[in-house]
């Protein structure tokens, strides 16, 4: 893409289709992530029993779904998919909350079974859990 003027006069029109044609270039034009799921836990603790997720052992099941990922061996080269902490995502009010990228999915949980569905659904074959989808 280039964003400079070729030549004199009103060259707006050219950059503006060029930067439109960067904008909606398919997205498998751009380069594939790093990680080929990477997901985050909300572990936020907040003070005096306001909503967080961690109120709903966030923090456990994050620990959870790391070593269950681990014993699965989908942290592997090959498989490449990574757990990590992170603190408030600013979905409260629907927590706890994970959200799993490059997909954007966002997802809720009560258990471990709930983990363990997104585990084997999504990040080991790709397929969204819509039942626990926010
Ligand atoms: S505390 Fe988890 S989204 Fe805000």
């Amino acid at each position: 893409m280039t964003l400079r003027p070729r030549g004199d006069g009103d060259h707006s029109g050219i950059i503006f289709f060029n930067l439109i044609s960067f904008i909606t270039q398919p997205l498998n034009q751009f380069p594939m992530s790093y990680y080929q799921r990477h997901v985050f836990f909300c572990i936020n603790q907040r003070e005096a029993g306001a909503i967080c997720c961690n109120n709903h052992g966030a923090q456990a099941m994050r620990d959870y779904a790391k070593a269950r990922v681990k014993a699965l061996k989908l942290d592997s080269k090959s498989r490449r998919i990574r757990i990590n902490n992170a603190g408030c995502l600013d979905r409260c009010n629907e927590g706890p909350v994970i959200v799993v990228y490059p997909e954007d999915v966002w997802y809720t949980y009560v258990d471990k079974e709930d983990i363990d569905e997104i585990i084997e659904e999504h990040l080991k074959n790709g397929r969204v859990v819509e039942r626990l989808r926010i």
